[in-house]
């Protein structure tokens, strides 16, 4: 099949105005899942813009991140944990609190699971940066370098009120 960096740009998304609460025009990610072409050009993009960085591992953000950051780590050879809702990691899980598009939000992760030091965050979305710098901050409470952070999407509204303590590598706008 042809590889194309940029076929990513073109795929046709799919919003849900007024999802999950009125006044979001919420993207919805499964349109790039259901469709295998769609889905082979945003693990090619994504592979391919995050080539540079130099990890060893990835954090899968539940849910949708679980999907991309699979492919990816398969695409690369190296290994990935899942930072998951609470409660579902058996063993010695540490979480973090903390603020989100959508009110407050809780993630875990198993220390023991991160097997590599220089680690990539991915999720699907990225839109106050707010789950991604939890994750980041669990990382670093447990000494891993986080190299950067990768999603599919760019909520643009959220952009002026980050305040990212990594690169981050998006594909899209929305
Ligand atoms: C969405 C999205 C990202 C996060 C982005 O997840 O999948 O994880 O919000 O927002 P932020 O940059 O403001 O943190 P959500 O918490 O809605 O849950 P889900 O992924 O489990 O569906
Ligand atoms: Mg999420």
């Amino acid at each position: 099949r042809p590889r194309s960096p940029s076929g990513f740009d073109t795929v046709p998304l799919e919003f849900f105005q007024d999802y999950p609460e009125p006044g979001v025009n919420f993207i919805d990610v499964g349109c790039v899942f259901d469709n295998p072409t769609h889905w082979q050009l945003a693990i090619d993009a994504l592979t391919e813009r995050t080539a540079h960085l130099d990890v060893d591992f990835l954090l899968a953000m539940d849910a949708r991140g679980f999907m991309l950051a699979g492919a990816l780590a398969y695409q690369r050879g190296i290994g990935f944990a899942m930072a998951r809702k609470p409660g579902k990691l058996p063993g010695a899980a540490i979480g973090i609190d903390y603020r989100r598009e959508y009110g407050s939000a809780t993630i875990e992760i198993q220390p023991e699971r991160i097997k590599g030091q220089r680690v990539l965050i991915v999720d699907d979305v990225l839109a106050t940066g707010g789950t991604i710098e939890a994750a980041a901050t669990l990382l670093r409470r447990i000494g891993k370098d986080v190299v950067g952070a990768a999603a599919l999407f760019d909520v643009a509204f959220f952009k002026d009120q980050r305040n990212l303590t990594m690169p981050v590598v998006t594909l899209r706008d929305v």
